[in-house]
C-alpha cells in the first residue's frame, strides 16, 4: 500500500519500547528491528527490483534528513513507522535494506528491511508491478540473514540477539485487497470463484504459516499492523467516482472484516506459540480518526494527495510525472509532521 502513516509511531512505540530494559550480550545494540510488510515501511529495497512500483524519485524524501532530502526508495516524505521504531531503539542507523549490496556483516544486527512496495500476503498481490517481494519471498530473505547471524555471533548468541533484543514488525494485508482481490482485471477469475470470507480466510491461514516460520527462526516480539481504510485512498475513490469527502464502502468493509479475523489471529498465536508476543497494531482505528479529527493534528487535507514539500506540488502535477507509484498507487496521506 503506498500510503503514509508516520504518525502511526507513537503508539508502536508504546508497546515496543518496554520489551527492551537489560541485553546481556552485544551489550552495544540496544535493540534491532526487522521489518517486513510493503511500501508503508519499504526502505528501498524496490530500487533492487524491476518494477512498476518504485519510490527512487522526488518529491519522495524530500523531508528525510538522513538522506538529505534526496530519495531513498521510502514511499514516503520522511520517515517511515519502520525508522522512526529503530530510532526510538536507539539503532545507530536506520534498518538497512536486505536488497542493498553493502547490507552485510554487522549492520544486519542493527536491524534489516524487506518491505518490498506492492507486496502482499498472497504471491499473486501486486502482479500489476511486475516485481515485488511477497511476505513468503521476505521471510525465505529473512532466513538468510538468520544464517548469516549464525555466523556472526554463533548460534547462542545470535538465537539470544533474535529472542531478547529484536523487533519484527509486519505492515503488510492493504495490496492484498487493492492489488488483487479488488482490482477490476487481474483478479477477476479469484473474485467470481471466491467469496470476500473465504479469500479473508486464504490471507489468514497464509499469515498465520508467515509468522509461525518467522517464530521457528527464533522471532519472538511480533507487532503487526491490521488493514488501514482503503475504501478512503484517493485510487478507489477515483474508479469508484465517488465525492471527495467520502470513502468507498467495500474496500473498507473488507479490511474491517480482515482486521477482525487479524485480531483473532494473534490472540490465537499468543496462546499457541510458548514466549511470543504479537502486538495487534489499529492502523485502521488510526488512521480513520486522523481522516475525521484532521485538522486536531494540524493536517491541512484529509483524503487527498497532498504532497508538501519546499515547494509545494499540486497532486495533478506529480501524478503525471510519477504516475505509477503515486496515481496508481493509495497515498492516504503525505504529512510533514517536523515534531515526530
Ligand atoms: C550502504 O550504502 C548506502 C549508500 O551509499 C549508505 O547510505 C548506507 O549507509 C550503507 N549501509 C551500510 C550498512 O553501510
Ligand atoms: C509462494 O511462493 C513461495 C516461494 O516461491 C513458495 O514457497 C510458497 O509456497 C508460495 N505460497 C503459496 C501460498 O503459493
Ligand atoms: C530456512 O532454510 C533452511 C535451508 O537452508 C530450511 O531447511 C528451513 O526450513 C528454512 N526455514 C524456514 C522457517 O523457512
Amino acid at each position: 500500500m503506498n500510503s503514509q502513516i508516520l504518525v502511526l509511531a507513537f503508539l508502536f512505540l508504546l508497546f515496543i519500547i518496554s520489551p527492551f530494559v537489560s541485553g546481556g550480550l552485544d551489550d552495544d545494540i540496544l535493540g534491532a528491528s526487522y521489518i517486513f510488510g510493503d511500501s508503508l515501511v519499504d526502505a528501498g529495497n524496490n530500487n533492487y527490483l524491476n518494477t512498476l512500483s518504485k519510490a527512487d524519485i522526488s518529491p519522495n524524501g524530500i523531508d528525510f534528513k538522513a538522506s538529505g532530502g534526496n530519495p531513498t526508495g521510502r514511499y514516503t516524505n520522511g520517515r517511515t513507522i519502520g525508522d522512526i521504531v529503530g530510532e526510538e531503539l536507539g539503532q545507530p542507523n536506520y534498518a538497512v535494506p536486505f536488497l542493498a549490496p553493502n547490507t552485510t556483516g554487522k549492520a544486519l544486527l542493527y536491524g534489516v528491511n524487506y518491505a518490498s512496495g506492492g507486496g502482499g500476503i498472497m504471491n499473486a498481490t501486486g502482479r500489476i508491478f511486475v516485481n515485488r517481494l511477497s511476505m513468503d519471498i521476505q521471510v525465505d530473505f529473512f532466513n538468510v540473514t538468520r544464517k548469516q547471524m549464525d555466523k556472526l555471533l554463533g548460534p547462542t548468541k545470535a538465537r539470544e540477539h533474535l529472542m531478547k533484543k529484536s523487533i519484527f514488525s509486519i505492515t503488510i494485508g492493504s495490496n492484498d485487497f487493492l492489488n488483487n482481490y479488488l482490482l477490476p482485471v487481474l483478479s477477476i477469475g479469484e473474485r467470481i470463484s471466491e467469496t470476500p470470507e473465504a479469500f479473508i480466510d486464504h490471507l489468514i491461514t497464509n499469515l498465520r504459516g508467515q509468522l509461525t516460520r518467522l517464530y521457528n527462526l527464533d522471532a519472538r516480539k511480533f507487532v503487526v499492523g491490521n488493514v488501514g481504510p482503503i475504501g478512503c485512498i484517493p485510487y478507489q475513490k477515483t474508479i469508484n467516482q465517488i465525492n471527495q469527502d467520502q470513502c468507498v464502502e467495500l474496500p473498507n468493509k473488507l479490511a474491517l472484516q480482515y482486521d477482525k479475523r487479524l485480531n483473532d489471529l494473534l490472540t490465537e498465536l499468543n496462546e499457541n506459540l510458548p514466549g511470543a508476543t504479537f502486538v495487534h497494531a489499529n492502523v485502521y482505528e488510526l488512521v480513520m480518526e486522523l481522516i475525521t479529527n484532521y485538522q486536531k493534528y494540524g493536517l491541512v487535507a484529509a483524503m487527498e494527495v497532498s504532497l508538501q514539500g519546499s515547494s509545494p506540488v499540486g497532486q495533478h502535477l506529480v501524478c503525471a510525472e510519477i504516475v505509477l507509484s503515486m496515481c496508481f498507487g493509495t497515498h492516504i496521506i503525505q504529512v510533514r509532521l517536523p515534531t515526530l
